[in-house]
């Protein structure tokens, strides 16, 4: 962590500021238009190596889950401190070293599939024998928390087997092997995941089409982890059977989600955090609608407010995972961060959007398709 933990004692030792990517010098190995994350025993990108090696970086959903599979746009950030990383070497073996799973490639659990899935769609594009190799896995973005662990973990594993082979692939080519793996992971998936354990700057994401969000002003989140995980799989099939009964309603439902994205990107755009939480808290009870939050994230969410948040609501996928709240400022951080912990949240982070230049969306409007899902 290139940060000091912000909320001092109040959120506990494990609380981290987690670097957005605006308010220091972009890391050379992700920057924006490069997507060849270097490494590998000291050669020259380009060249084959001897180990190749990949890093993504985690995201947080600030508007728009569920309601973006459903062709709505969605917001999200990037979580640069949180990263996967990946280093791969050529072996007579196939072999996996990772916390979730250390032994034979061809023994490899069934919760590994995505991982494999980006191991053997990247390994076949880049000529390298996927069954003869050996993969290291280190990552510090928690597991099935809807903080982008698996599309960041894939990620990872398509720039090491392209740095191991020698290869630049371009954002969209790793987007695209990331995706064969969400699918694995998720089932439906609707490649935002893939796009922002890539991106370094808030993305506003509208069927497969991400654009770069202007932010006028400082804005600080706090995320909070409720310690119960959530199935993306199970969370996306859940909205789909609703709308199978009810399809009006949550229709309805996915666009005013839509409008509530819309509105953040204007409020971002203005630099008007409050705005961007009185959304945010009405989102949280449009997916509590859903039925995608949990008595565990709707009481965390009810302490952010009580500790002074300006808005809090589920992120990610939902039915567990983590709550992200807007607050005033890095100060009010820490007290949300300690009222969120006090309710059980067991992990925090802040991180700080800093103004930017990007002047694409500030005057949005949000189109959900009809009757194209
Ligand atoms: C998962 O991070 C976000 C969801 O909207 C699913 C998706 O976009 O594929 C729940």
């Amino acid at each position: 962590m290139r940060h000091s933990a912000p909320h001092g004692e109040a959120s506990g030792p494990s609380s981290q500021r987690i670097d957005t990517g605006f308010d220091q010098p972009r890391p050379m190995r992700d920057r924006l238009g490069d997507p060849f994350v270097g490494g590998g025993v000291g050669k020259v990108a380009g060249s084959p190596v001897e180990t190749g090696l990949g890093s993504a970086h985690g995201k947080a959903i600030l508007l728009g889950e569920h309601a973006v599979v459903y062709g709505a746009p969605a917001i999200v950030l990037p979580l640069l401190d949180l990263q996967a990383t990946a280093s791969i070497r050529r072996s007579r073996r196939g072999y996996i070293t990772s916390d979730l799973y250390t032994g034979p490639l061809a023994s490899a659990p069934r919760h590994m599939g995505p991982v494999l899935t980006a191991l053997r769609v990247s390994a076949e594009q880049l000529d390298v024998r996927a069954d003869r190799v050996e993969l290291i896995l280190r990552s510090t973005i928690p597991f099935e928390r809807g903080l982008g662990s698996s599309a960041a973990t894939s990620a990872a594993v398509v720039r090491a087997v392209a740095n191991l082979a020698g290869e630049r692939l371009s954002a969209a080519q790793t987007h695209d092997l990331v995706q064969e793996a969400e699918h694995v992971a998720h089932g439906t998936s609707s490649g935002l995941d893939a796009h922002a354990v890539q991106s370094m700057t808030p993305l506003r994401f509208q069927q497969g089409k991400p654009t770069t969000v202007k932010v006028a002003d400082k804005c600080t989140f706090v995320i909070a982890d409720t310690g119960t995980s959530g199935s993306t799989a199970a969370a996306v099939d859940g909205v789909s059977m609703l709308r199978d009964v009810q399809s009006r309603v949550v229709d309805r439902v996915v666009e005013d989600l839509a409008n509530l994205t819309d509105d953040v990107v204007y409020s971002l755009g203005l630099g008007d955090p409050l705005r961007v939480g009185q959304s945010m808290h009405e989102a949280h009870s449009l997916l509590a609608y859903l039925g995608v939050s949990s008595p565990a994230l709707d009481a965390v969410v009810a302490a952010a407010l009580e500790g002074g948040a300006y808005g809090a609501k589920l992120t990610g996928s939902g039915l567990g995972g983590c709550v992200l709240a807007v607050v005033p400022d890095q100060e009010q951080a820490g007290d949300v961060a300690a009222a969120m912990t006090a309710v059980g949240a067991t992990r925090t982070w802040t991180t700080t959007l800093t103004p930017n230049d990007f002047d694409l969306m500030t005057a949005p409007t949000a189109r959900v398709p009809k009757g194209e899902f």
